[in-house]
């Protein structure tokens, strides 16, 4: 019985191997007679140097009439014409499992030191379709996470998809790694996209920290890498903070920067010849987004929280991909340059930021409290600069008074050391005592 199973599968195993062959390089882009292959399929071209074979991997993105269009995960250097392209008939593949918590690995769930991957771990594609949306459960409970400006006024809900919204400079890695430390979830997945190899260090050591380390898995694919490397960055994340959630876990997953990630479409769809459209994006750009933001989010199983931080160049909030992000995300937080240069860490413009599940996550006394602080902060900017210039009389207004009364307890409540602690409870209790 067993035997006669074991050789049906002999039987249909398939035991050629397929190859073709390279025709021409152009750019970034690798033209080859075969091997019969589909698109998102990984392909192995092999390099010869030194008389040694190096196997590079590639994925197909195209065809041109009977041509294989392919994309190489790693430098080009070795190919030549006539190089060997062999075919696997397969999407990439990760291994994914409680082992990497803690690791830092590369877009093809490589260890970044070069060591072997942690065992246990099973395989799992990258490329994921969404839930249906009908079997999505809506948000209901909020998450905490750590920070007592977003706790309190931009509260966030388990399974809820954000931006952060930033210039250079202005702290937003100091507050991924906040998060990352603070926050009540299982596991953290962190993706840092087309960031500067410099920076990617200084980001693990300093703001991640090894406490934050303990209870994340870093995906890194820096500025030098190939703009498919740098795609299939936020496909691995995205793809392990699945395995979490269908196993119940309620992950964080914390994307830096799906600006990168658009980038790195463009110039994928660019090479591939598509036409630039609005500021040199192209269609793909467009279809991609969605395709991967709403693969995050709650599932019957668990819940992946998204926070997808978006470069905004010279405060700029109208760029095609902040819009994009915007229209799809489910809030926004918005980091201000004007803050950070006055010394209020975490520089997070209230005002301008929001969560749009708060309401469905948090209590009528939470929610009141909430919007109370946010009429008073409002009251002060529109008055600001007569009541810095002392033009403001005290006693013409109830509002401006009480307004100008509460404000440097309101500022003082806004910031938060990077090694101030705050649970959700006691970020909630101090808003409330704040307006009594
Ligand atoms: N909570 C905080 N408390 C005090 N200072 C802070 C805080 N957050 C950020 N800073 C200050 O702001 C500086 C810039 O922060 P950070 O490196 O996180 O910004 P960034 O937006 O990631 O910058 P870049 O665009 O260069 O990556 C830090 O060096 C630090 O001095
Ligand atoms: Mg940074």
């Amino acid at each position: 019985m067993n035997k006669d199973l074991y050789l049906k599968s002999i039987q249909k195993f398939d035991t050629y191997k397929r190859f073709g062959k390279v025709t021409r390089v152009v750019g970034l882009m690798i033209e080859s007679k075969g091997p019969e292959a589909s698109i998102g399929d990984l392909c192995y071209i092999h390099a010869h140097t030194h008389g040694r074979t190096r196997k590079i991997a590639a994925e197909v993105v195209g065809f041109q009439e009977e041509n294989l269009l392919l994309m190489p995960l790693s430098d080009l250097k070795e190919i030549g014409p006539g190089s060997l392209v062999e075919a696997t008939k397969e999407p990439l593949q990760i291994k994914a499992g409680t082992g990497l918590v803690g690791q830092v690995i590369n877009p093809l769930g490589e260890m970044m030191d070069g060591t072997c991957l942690p065992k246990g771990l099973k395989n799992y594609p990258t490329e994921q379709a969404p839930p249906n949306p009908l079997k999505r459960p809506t948000i209901s409970e909020p998450i905490q996470v750590g920070v007592k400006a977003i706790d309190s006024l931009l509260t966030v809900g388990e399974g809820q998809r954000i931006g952060i919204f930033a210039g250079s400079g202005v702290g937003k890695s100091t507050l991924l790694g906040m998060m990352s430390r603070n926050s009540s979830a299982d596991v953290n997945v962190i993706a840092l996209i087309g960031e500067r190899g410099r920076e990617v260090r200084e980001f693990i050591e300093n703001d991640l920290g090894e406490e934050g380390l303990k209870r994340s898995i870093v995906v890194v694919a820096t500025s030098d890498q190939p703009a498919l490397m740098r795609v299939k960055g936020a496909y691995t994340a995205t793809a392990i903070s699945e395995y979490f959630r269908e196993r119940g876990f309620n992950v964080n997953l914390l994307m830096d920067s799906i600006t990168r990630f658009a980038m790195a479409q463009r110039e994928i769809g660019l090479a591939t010849g598509e036409p630039p459209t609005t500021k040199g994006y192209t269609p793909s750009v467009f279809a991609a987004l969605p395709k991967l933001l709403e693969r995050t989010g709650k599932s019957h199983n668990g819940s992946i929280t998204a926070y997808y931080t978006v470069l905004v160049d010279g405060d700029d909030l109208n760029e095609p991909i902040s819009d994009t992000v915007r229209g799809i995300l489910d809030g926004h937080i918005i980091l201000d340059r004007k803050l950070a240069e006055q010394g209020q860490f975490p520089a997070i413009n209230v005002l301008k930021s929001i969560s749009r599940v708060m309401n469905q996550v948090v209590d009528d006394n939470h929610k009141q409290a909430a919007e109370r602080l946010r009429k008073l902060l409002a009251v002060y900017e529109e008055n600001s600069e007569l009541i810095q210039i002392g033009a403001y009389k005290r006693g013409s207004s109830r509002e401006i008074d009480e307004a100008i009364q509460y404000h440097p307890s309101i500022i003082k409540f806004l910031k938060q050391g990077v090694n101030e602690k705050s649970s959700f409870e006691q970020s909630i209790n101090s808003l409330l005592q704040l307006l009594v």
